[in-house]
């Protein structure tokens, strides 16, 4: 089924195809040679224009709707073309026909003949038209016609027999054209007119005829008669003194370039619309129009009128548009067009007025004083003119325009080609509603400053071309940028300088490039130079800010940990204090002195914590518990030193015990203790100064064996040498790289030999450091196998096995 159905859709379709295809061929059959044939589209068309054909072509086809045959040779058709049933339009124009078919009966469609430009020479040759039932439209102009007489249709409504060789219009010649509303006349040999008669005649032109005179009545049979165009009959006249053309209906009438001196449309009570333009008319007698209530449009533009009394226009009561230009109009009078309330344009250019109108027109928009000779402007000109919007007043001869012309409504004001020189302040501050102003071609030398722009807040067009504008580029930069920025008021190039002569001729832009380009860098420059200034500062304030806050916060930091040292300090000094005598007590034979200094020193620490006294290096000096262990061993090698050292060793063998402890706690800080040791480097000096002192006395007080403590003594610093160098066998005898101390620098060498040399037997207090005391002790070490320390365990080992 399915497939069937797809068969016999296919099946139909190539039919559909082919069938489309036999009749395009079928048509191009039809379509005569040397045509184009448009059947597809409508209205069907075939096109044989200008293809030189001496005969109408057979095999036209019988569906076209719209047939152009012109320009062609044809001098005969044949009743072939009655074939041709749909034929709306049938244009023979430009053929070389003088005669139609007798029989155009089945040309039942034709709407529009084209019989132009043919030789036709008798109306009865083309008789037939009368056979087509809906000729509508038939232009028989460019034929050698003499007259209308016989030619009818009754459904003919226009017909064209322009620049035939009719010669007159009689009151037969319409008659057969019942239905004709308009008849188009122009450029025949027309002389006179005998009151043609058609009730249907609405529009009726003949101009460019040699029409001479037009009777009262001469239309008085074509009442319906709307327009009448007459213009270009050099000699014609319809109006005299004692008669003047008539006609109740007619509405516009176009007499322009006739012979009139005079309007004399008093007859023509309907008229809206007059054109007398290029008459003679010289006079406008009183109150002239006054029966011509319609009219509205008024052209009396090109006569020789003189004067404009002020009932000239009186009546005219709907009069919105007066042309009066090119008279020779010398004034007019103030109350002119009082009556006209309606008026909204009056046209008084290329006339001879000197002065401005002081015209009262209520509804006046657009006033046209171009081309006069006006040279004077006042400031209330424009105050009769409520609703004025647009002033020409281009070509005069102002020098200057007034202070405050004042008005409300004025949009465009045209001054182009007057004689100004220069703008006032205030020559545009009361109109606030200008949007265009023209001052081309004037005199205007000096940029204008944009203030006397400044209350004219819509203007949007200034012209100035054609000024002698002198370049002064500093005073035109502000004007050429009002100008010239968006919105765009004038356009560039049409401002050319005139002065100083080596810029003549060039435009503002060019003339004023370096000068206004360096201006412009400069100050972009100079703004580019002030904002990088400021960024500077701003880096280098916010720089400095945040640097000083961070050596403040150093400095605090640093503060807290002094204050934190000395509070560790004082809290050693304390805890020695209280060991201090606690050895006091154990031991009897310290000596006073030396128990009296200490507790003067502490305190006198305790008076002053925030300045701690003694160096924490001071403290370092005593002995090490190993030490002390070992010094009695010393006494009997009957050395100097180590009969000193063996009063020590009794008292730090006492309190061996309570040291150790403390000393492990202590053994955490040398750093601390090291970062203080410049700060108090200096004091530290003074004091021993001082403790030398004092120890020296009490040495001697005592009669004991003087105590070392004096580097000067020849006997220990030998001791100490000596010592000194058993350690560095020692290192080198244990080769042990781990074993030895860590590297000093000479600097701390120096300095902890020195605090050695001087303490060594005052504080009990060794501490610590190790290593710095690492070479003096390792003798000590060596020969102390016993007790454990850390560092040097390994001489110990070594020392074991
Ligand atoms: C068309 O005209 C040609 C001669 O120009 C003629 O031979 C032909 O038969 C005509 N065709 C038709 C369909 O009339
Ligand atoms: C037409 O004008 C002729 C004179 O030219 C006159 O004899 C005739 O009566 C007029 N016919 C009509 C209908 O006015
Ligand atoms: C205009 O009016 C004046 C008097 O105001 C008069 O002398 C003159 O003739 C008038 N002109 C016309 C054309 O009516
Ligand atoms: C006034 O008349 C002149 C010349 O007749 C014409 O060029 C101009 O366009 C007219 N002005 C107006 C506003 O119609
Ligand atoms: C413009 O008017 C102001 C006062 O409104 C006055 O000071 C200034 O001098 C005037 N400038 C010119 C060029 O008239
Ligand atoms: C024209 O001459 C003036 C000096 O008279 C000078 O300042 C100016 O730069 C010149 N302009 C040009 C474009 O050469």
């Amino acid at each position: 089924m399915e497939e069937q159905s797809v068969i016999h859709r296919s099946v139909l379709l190539s039919l559909v195809t082919w069938l489309t295809i036999l009749s395009i061929v079928g048509c191009q059959s039809i379509c005569p040679t040397r045509c184009l044939c448009y059947l597809i589209r409508m209205p069907r068309t075939i096109e044989c224009s200008r293809q030189g054909m001496l005969v109408f072509p057979k095999n036209i086809s019988d569906i076209v709707e719209h047939l152009d045959l012109s320009d062609n040779l044809l001098t005969e058709i044949t009743d072939d073309i009655n074939r041709l049933t749909e034929l709306q339009y049938l244009n023979l124009a430009k053929n070389q026909l003088n005669f139609l078919p007798s029989n155009l009966e089945e040309l039942k469609k034709l709407t529009r003949l084209d019989l132009s430009n043919n030789a036709i020479t008798n109306v009865a040759d083309i008789a037939s038209i009368s056979q087509l039932p809906t000729l509508t439209v038939l232009y028989i102009s460019r034929n050698p016609l003499p007259n209308l007489k016989g030619l009818t249709s009754e459904v003919l409504q226009a017909l064209d027999a322009g620049h035939c060789l009719i010669t007159e219009l009689g009151n037969q010649s319409l008659s057969g054209l019942p239905a004709l509303t308009s008849l188009n006349l122009v450029g025949n040999p027309l002389k006179n007119i005998q009151t043609p008669v058609s009730e249907s005649l609405r529009w009726l032109d003949m101009s460019d005829c040699i029409l001479n005179y037009l009777y009262p009545d001469t239309f008085s049979q074509i009442p319906n008669l709307e327009e009448l165009r007459l213009t270009n009959n050099p000699t014609l006249v319809y109006s005299t003194r004692h008669a003047t053309l008539q006609h109740l209906k007619l509405k516009r009438l176009d007499v322009s370039r006739c012979n009139l001196d005079r309007p004399g449309l008093h007859g023509l009570p309907a008229l809206t619309q007059a054109r007398l333009s290029h008459n003679a008319i010289r006079l406008l007698p009183d109150r002239i129009f006054t029966r011509n209530r319609q009219l509205t449009h008024l052209y009396l533009n090109a006569n020789s009128l003189e004067r404009l009394n002020a009932s000239t226009f009186q009546g005219l009561m709907k009069l919105q548009t007066l042309d009066l230009s090119a008279n020779n109009l010398v004034e007019v009078h103030k109350q002119a067009f009082q009556n006209n309330i309606n008026l909204k344009l009056v046209n008084l250019s290329y006339n001879s007025l000197h002065q401005f109108p002081d015209l009262a027109a209520t509804f006046l928009a657009t006033l046209d004083l171009s081309f006069n000779l006006i040279n004077r402007l006042k400031a209330n000109s424009l105050e009769n003119l409520p609703m004025i919007v647009n002033l020409n007043l281009r070509d005069n001869q102002l020098q200057a325009l007034p202070r405050g012309l004042q008005s409300t409504t004025l949009k465009v004001l045209n001054v182009q080609r007057n004689r100004l020189v220069e703008l006032h302040n205030s020559s545009f501050s009361e109109l606030p509603s200008l949007q265009k102003i023209d001052l081309s071609g004037n005199r205007l030398t000096e940029a204008m400053d944009p203030v006397i722009f400044r209350n004219n807040p819509d203007l949007a067009v200034i012209r100035l071309e054609d000024n002698p504008w002198r370049c002064d580029c500093t005073q035109l930069y502000v004007t050429f940028e009002f100008l010239t920025d968006p919105p765009v008021k004038t356009t560039g190039s049409s401002l050319i300088c005139q002065s100083p002569a080596n810029v003549s001729g060039y435009s503002w832009e060019v003339a004023c490039f370096d000068a206004w380009n360096v201006d412009v860098y400069h100050s972009k420059d100079k703004t580019w130079g002030m904002v990088m200034v400021s960024l500077l500062i701003l880096v280098v304030l916010c720089g400095s800010v945040v640097s000083i806050k961070h050596t403040m916060k150093i400095k605090r930091r640093v503060v807290e940990q002094r204050q934190q040292l000395e509070m560790a300090e004082r809290e050693r000094l304390r805890l020695l204090h209280r060991r201090i005598t606690t050895d006091q007590r154990r031991c009897t034979y310290i000596t006073i002195s030396n128990q009296q200094r200490l507790e003067e020193e502490e305190l006198e620490e305790l008076d002053h914590p925030s300045e701690p006294r003694i160096n924490p290096l001071e403290l370092i000096g005593p002995p090490t518990y190993e030490e002390a262990v070992q010094m009695p061993r010393l006494v009997h090698s009957m050395d100097a030193l180590n009969e000193i050292s063996v009063d020590n060793s009794a008292l730090r063998a006492m309190s061996s015990v309570d040291n150790l402890r403390i000393k492990k706690k202590r053994t955490r800080r040398p750093r601390k203790r090291t970062q203080s040791e410049d700060d108090l480097l200096r004091r530290e000096e003074r004091r021993q100064e001082r403790i030398r002192r004092e120890r020296n006395n009490s040495n001697s007080n005592i009669g004991e064996q003087p105590l070392n403590t004096n580097s000067r003594n020849p006997r220990t610093s030998l001791a100490r040498r000596s010592r000194r160098h058993s350690a560095v066998d020692e290192s080198i005898e244990s080769g042990s790289s781990k074993d030895r101390p860590r590297p000093q620098t000479p600097n701390t060498k120096k300095k902890k030999r020195r605090q050695m040399s001087r303490n060594e037997h005052v504080t009990d207090d060794e501490d610590s450091d190790v290593q710095t005391f690492n070479s003096s002790r390792s003798v000590v070490i060596r020969e102390l196998p016993r007790e454990p320390r850390s560092g040097f365990r390994k001489s110990f080992i070594e020392r074991e096995t």
